[in-house]
């Protein structure tokens, strides 16, 4: 028994200080946040190329196909790798680029022959989405996460958004099994291929 109370004592202690130490976004007195810094640094868990199509950040029709990368804060992703559960503050940010297009890419599958050989290359920066797990701030919000976009556009991208409604239902209607986070669809975030 004694041991069994030390095992709770201890496994409450390494959860609650790993959850204190989560990184949190920085929020202005306003509700907007403050666009992350140097998030190409988080760990990225999957890339998506999305054919030309409607972009989530500002339902408009994008002019190439886009890339979709995932990045998870460290400290986060550190607590979701222990227990599977995205702890309170985490930040993940889905960064769009767009393909290269122009001589010597193909029309239709956006392959380019280049010195460096056939490929569909990024070209650049066109946009930056962002959630937060707040359960002060969103308390009503599935999961307790917020969800901002920093614009559809080339860099630099806007410093600060408002908190937008627009993206819940997706991650409602895919998610709901896995705290709304689409962990099914990044290789990273698949614990069962650790
Ligand atoms: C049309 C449905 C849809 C809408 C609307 C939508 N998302 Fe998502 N979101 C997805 C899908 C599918 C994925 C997983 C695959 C991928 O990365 O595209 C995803 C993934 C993400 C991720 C990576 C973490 C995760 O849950 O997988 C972030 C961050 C994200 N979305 C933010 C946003 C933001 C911010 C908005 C609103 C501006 C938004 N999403 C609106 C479908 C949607």
């Amino acid at each position: 028994m004694a041991l069994l109370t030390l095992a709770v004592a201890a496994w409450s202690f390494a959860h609650a200080k790993s959850e204190e130490q989560v990184n949190r976004a920085r929020f202005a007195a306003d509700g907007s946040v403050t666009r992350p810094i140097e998030w190409r640094q988080w760990v990225h868990v999957g890339s998506r190329y999305k054919p030309i199509g409607l972009n989530i950040l500002d339902q408009k029709l994008t002019k190439t196909p886009e890339i979709l990368n995932a990045y998870v804060e460290p400290s986060a992703m550190a607590v979701y790798q222990e227990t599977g559960q995205w702890p309170e503050g985490s930040q993940i940010v889905k960064e769009f680029t767009a393909v290269q297009v122009g001589p010597g890419c193909d029309s239709k599958t956006f392959v380019c022959s280049t010195r460096f050989g056939d490929g569909i290359y990024e070209s650049r920066y066109i946009g930056l989405g962002y959630m937060v797990k707040d359960s002060a701030r969103f308390p009503e919000q599935p999961g307790h996460w917020g969800y901002f976009s920093f614009g559809h556009q080339p860099e630099p991208y806007l410093p600060t958004a408002q908190p937008t409604t627009t993206c819940i239902s997706c991650h409602v209607t895919l998610a709901s099994d896995t705290d709304y986070v689409i962990s099914k669809a990044h290789l990273g975030l698949n614990r069962s291929t650790r």
